[in-house]
């Protein structure tokens, strides 16, 4: 598939999706928001790929939502289309498991998109903000609330009132990101994060990232009734069995991902 504004490539079981809009620093305009949307369905739909990985370059994961195409819009033309929805949602809503390699800027639409993917893994570079305040909006994509459970109401507030960046190692400390590498091992680290769990029985690592999804969406005792009966569940996937069995015989368990 040739896209304009992506590359994508597969390795291992694990699909890799690169922002690819370098002059803009990676802006999310209408055609890579429509790129993404349609690379991400088909790779949650090939069942050789167990793991998405998203990144973009080293200066821009992405430097938020295109505010050129956004100028002239007026609130009908943004209700009527209900803009940020459609393609921009598609990342929250896959089931295979994904990663957001993250290199320099992630800010407004780029550090939602990246909050929407499973974990991110930062470079010591990366720089994440919420800056629509300071062009006369608010984040629309998630911020104000992926943002707020992940760091908490104070930096949450400090991040979207100010428009101020946070650095890598805050982002590390206030649970934003999951881990901080160099630069230079930014990928190789992602990839060998991305392929060990491309490695795990497909429909188990589905059922896992539902969920630890849920407790960001319901109470303590749902969520925890609510995994135990997932538990349960995996008691009919053949790779439960074999995962046990392999444990047992301290051997490699073979998945056959049902
Ligand atoms: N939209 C459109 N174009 C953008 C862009 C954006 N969000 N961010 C950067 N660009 C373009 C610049 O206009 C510039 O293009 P030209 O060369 O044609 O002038 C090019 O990318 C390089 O950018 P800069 O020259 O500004 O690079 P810099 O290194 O000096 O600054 C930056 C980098 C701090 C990221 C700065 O570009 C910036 O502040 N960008 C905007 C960040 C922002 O406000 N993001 C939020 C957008 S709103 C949103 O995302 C809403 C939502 O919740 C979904």
């Amino acid at each position: 598939m040739a896209y304009e504004y992506i590359t994508t490539e597969t390795q291992d079981g694990v699909a890799i999706i690169t922002l690819n809009r370098p002059k803009a620093l990676n802006a999310l305009c209408a055609g890579l928001i429509a790129e993404l949307g349609q690379a991400l369905q088909s790779f949650d739909a090939d069942a050789g790929i167990g793991c998405i990985l998203i990144t973009g370059s080293e200066k821009a994961f992405a430097a938020g939502a295109d505010i050129k195409e956004m100028t002239d819009k007026t609130y009908q033309d943004v209700e009527a289309e209900d803009f940020i929805t459609g393609d921009w949602e598609v990342l929250s809503k896959v089931r295979t498991p994904t990663i957001a390699a993250v290199s320099g800027f992630a800010l407004g639409g780029g550090c939602e998109i990246a909050m929407m993917a499973d974990m991110i893994v930062a470079s010591d570079t990366a720089k994440f903000g919420q800056p629509e305040i300071t062009i006369g909006t608010i984040p629309g994509s998630g911020g104000t609330q992926r943002l707020t459970r992940a760091v908490g109401k104070s930096l949450a507030m400090y991040m979207c009132l100010t428009g101020e960046f946070i650095d890598a190692e805050t982002a590390l400390r206030s649970g934003l990101v999951a881990k901080v590498v160099p630069t230079a091992e930014l990928m190789e680290e992602s990839l060998r994060i991305a392929k060990k769990i491309a490695g795990m029985s497909r429909p188990v690592a589905r059922v896992c990232k539902e969920a630890v999804n849920v407790a960001l969406e319901t109470t303590l005792t749902e969520g925890v009734r609510f995994e135990r009966r997932v538990f349960h569940a995996t008691f009919a996937f053949d790779d439960r069995k074999e995962g046990m069995e392999a444990f047992a015989g301290k051997r490699k368990p073979e998945w056959n991902h049902r």
